[in-house]
């Protein structure tokens, strides 16, 4: 079987560091792949006012996935004074590469496990076991947005109440979208043996967006009736995560209560240093370590690198290598389950290197 091509994408700050802790545990695993360097970042959005340069798009479509590693992003006005001179007058604005990476390729699936791993001393409750199903192409992402209210969106009786420097943001959904999205979570509740799907909402406020995935929801759930379904309103889904948070399984939701919802799980379990992300489409998928580039910690080895670590499993699953994914997630469960390696967040201080080396000498 001829190698794997992997666009290799390790961005800003930590990116770097969890790239290469994930690297060292990817060889570990024997799997052979050629990495091709992709780039993305905030140096090319100074340089050339693009933070995801067209030749790495083209990377990407000439690879079998891509491994993300974290990048730095500003906000416009900050992001603006930043881009080098000569490209000021170019009027770029900046857009977030991951975001782009998602509704360029139609990742629409963004997965996020949220597992509580044996002996995590930084566990809400170990019995956690929650997989989030995030819609990653429309909803609030969409980038449809308006700095002033434009004629177009009159419309009686809520303008009266929108003054013109209002700015606005377009929220889309899609019955397609919502229904790719929830069919998603009940093919992995049905592979995995998940017992319940919960589709999280806010359908009494946001009635006509929220109306379309909940209706999408309720009829797709109608094809999987050994898979008990649920809904929740979000906000009182964060509640009750907190509450009972063993009451949920998989849990599958529009874009952007995805993103806030996830950001919670991963808490449940640890904290960013263990949430990591799947971006799948049907033909391509971006893994991710759910975290940011955090500056501050950039260049000094210390952050955890266990989220990159197990986003590397996951696309080796997903690439058909299943035996080596399962043993890099049991090699990651031992580690965390000895706790003689431990970096800054679990209480240790341990570097980056030396958790993805633990890591790696369990597989073998
Ligand atoms: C995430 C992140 C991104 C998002 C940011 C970096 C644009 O928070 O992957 O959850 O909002 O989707
Ligand atoms: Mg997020």
């Amino acid at each position: 079987m001829s190698k794997h091509r992997i666009a290799w994408l390790p961005g800003d700050g930590i990116g770097l560091e969890v790239c290469a802790a994930a690297r060292i545990v990817l060889d570990a695993a024997g799997f052979e792949a050629e990495y091709l360097h992709g780039d993305i970042g905030w140096e090319f959005w100074k340089s050339e006012g693009e933070a995801l340069p067209q030749r790495t798009i083209d990377l990407l479509r000439t690879t079998d996935c891509a491994f993300f590693g974290a990048i730095t992003s500003k906000p416009a006005g900050e992001a603006a004074r930043e881009l080098a001179p000569e490209l000021q007058h170019r009027g770029f604005s900046y857009r977030s590469p991951i975001v782009r990476m998602r509704q360029l390729l139609d990742l629409y699936i963004c997965l996020r496990p949220c597992k509580a791993f044996a002996g995590n001393p930084l566990n809400y409750r170990d019995s956690i076991d929650l997989t989030v199903f995030r819609e990653n192409t429309e909803g609030m992402y969409i980038g449809v947005e308006f700095n002033q209210t434009p004629d177009s969106f009159y419309c009686e009786p809520a303008m009266e109440r929108i003054p013109r420097e209002a700015a606005i943001s377009v929220r889309s959904i899609t019955p397609a979208g919502s229904r790719r999205i929830v069919r998603a979570a009940f093919e992995f509740a049905a592979r995995h043996g998940r017992g319940k799907v919960t589709a999280v909402h806010k359908a009494n406020v946001l009635r006509a967006t929220c109306g379309v995935f909940l209706d999408a929801a309720r009829q797709v759930a109608r094809e999987y009736p050994h898979i008990a379904f649920d809904t929740a309103n979000v906000d009182a889904m964060c509640m009750w995560l907190l509450k009972n948070p063993e009451n949920y399984d998989v849990i599958v939701t529009t874009n952007l209560f995805g993103d806030i919802l996830s950001d919670l799980c991963a808490q449940l379990v640890g904290g960013m240093g263990f949430g990591y992300s799947g971006n799948i489409g049907d033909h391509y998928a971006v893994f991710e370590p759910t975290h940011g580039s955090a500056p501050k910690y950039a260049g000094q080895n210390k952050v955890n690198p266990i989220a990159a670590i197990l986003a590397a499993g996951m696309m080796l699953e997903w690439l058909g290598e299943k035996e080596k994914a399962a043993r890099i997630d049991q090699a990651v469960a031992r580690v965390i389950a000895e706790g003689k390696v431990r970096t800054y967040d679990l209480g240790g201080s341990d570097t980056a290197t030396a958790m993805a080396e633990a890591i790696a000498g369990t597989l073998q």
